[in-house]
């Protein structure tokens, strides 16, 4: 039977007595409706570790639009039958007041970090998420966490905020699960509609075409014929299409500027908001 821990006092109990005994810890955040990706990072956490912590929580402030908070899928019971099911022996549920007794007024800067695509898109979303990735981290004390690398800008903000408050935590990436036909796992799919998940895995169609393009034609060939086929696709509205580094998140002019070179989207459709992203050219 899997613990359910509701209280940051409960979980330094739990996490005292995983370390006391000599064991590990690895932990998996997540805002919980989960999916076959999240279960991936609980497989792994608990190849990995003696112990697996799964946090569901749906963080308010990481939030830049109100509504998309409220649409945001909860499906607390289905959630714990799926980790009861993957084996992972703890689960942080707590409260908004637990996580945030009193007025949030943290202020991250990661440089270009957080400025550029996510960052620009969805003003004070990265601040949100360092503050609660932070908090988690103080209360779980994990020894290794798990963050799938759909969240590709995510994973390196929480890379550099590790490293810069010396959390003494391993940062695990885990690569992006998709669905059959390719549609990238996220809670958000659950909101399509049956006609706009049948257009979904057009994005990553076009990932990997443009992955064979950026073998033959320049940067900006590849970066426009993304956009404008995306574009071309009813219901499609592309929110960014970014062609950058892989290590630094800088946007390349040439396939050479990176050792790795990505390719990083966002698309609306139907309302619902679906990220993705791919590796266009190695070194
Ligand atoms: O990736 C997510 O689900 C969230 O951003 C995270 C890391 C759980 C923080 O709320």
């Amino acid at each position: 039977m899997q613990k359910i821990i509701r209280t940051r006092a409960e979980a330094a109990d739990f996490a005292a007595s995983v370390r006391f005994s000599g064991k590990t810890m690895g932990f998996v955040p997540t805002m919980g409706a989960l999916h076959e990706g999240h279960l991936s990072l609980v497989r792994k956490a608990l190849q990995e570790n003696d112990y697996c912590v799964t946090s569901i929580f749906v963080n308010p402030i990481q939030f830049n639009n109100r509504e998309d908070l409220e649409k945001y899928p909860r499906t607390p019971e289905r959630d714990l039958q799926m980790l009861e099911e993957a084996g992972c022996q703890a689960v942080f549920m707590p409260s908004v007041d637990e996580m945030y007794p009193e007025e949030v007024n943290e202020h991250y800067d990661f440089g270009h970090l957080d400025k550029v695509m996510e960052g620009a898109f969805r003003p004070g979303h990265f601040n949100g998420v360092a503050i609660v990735v932070k908090r988690l981290f103080e209360i779980i004390q994990p020894h290794k966490a798990y963050f799938g690398e759909k969240d590709y800008q995510q994973l390196a903000i929480i890379r550099e905020l590790v490293r810069r408050y010396q959390i003494p935590v391993k940062i695990v990436a885990c690569p992006i699960v998709r669905e059959d036909d390719g549609l990238a796992m996220s809670s958000r799919n659950m909101r399509l509609s049956a006609e706009d998940r049948r257009k979904a895995p057009q994005i990553y169609q076009t990932l990997l075409t443009a992955r064979q393009l950026a073998k033959e034609h320049d940067v900006a060939f590849v970066k426009n014929w993304v956009l404008e086929t995306l574009k071309s696709i009813e219901g499609f509205e592309p929110e960014y299409f970014e062609i950058a580094s892989g290590e630094t998140l800088l946007p390349v002019n040439h396939w050479d500027e990176a050792d790795t070179v990505m390719g990083f989207v966002v698309v609306w459709l139907g309302g619902v908001r679906l990220i993705d992203n791919i590796e266009l050219r190695r070194k």
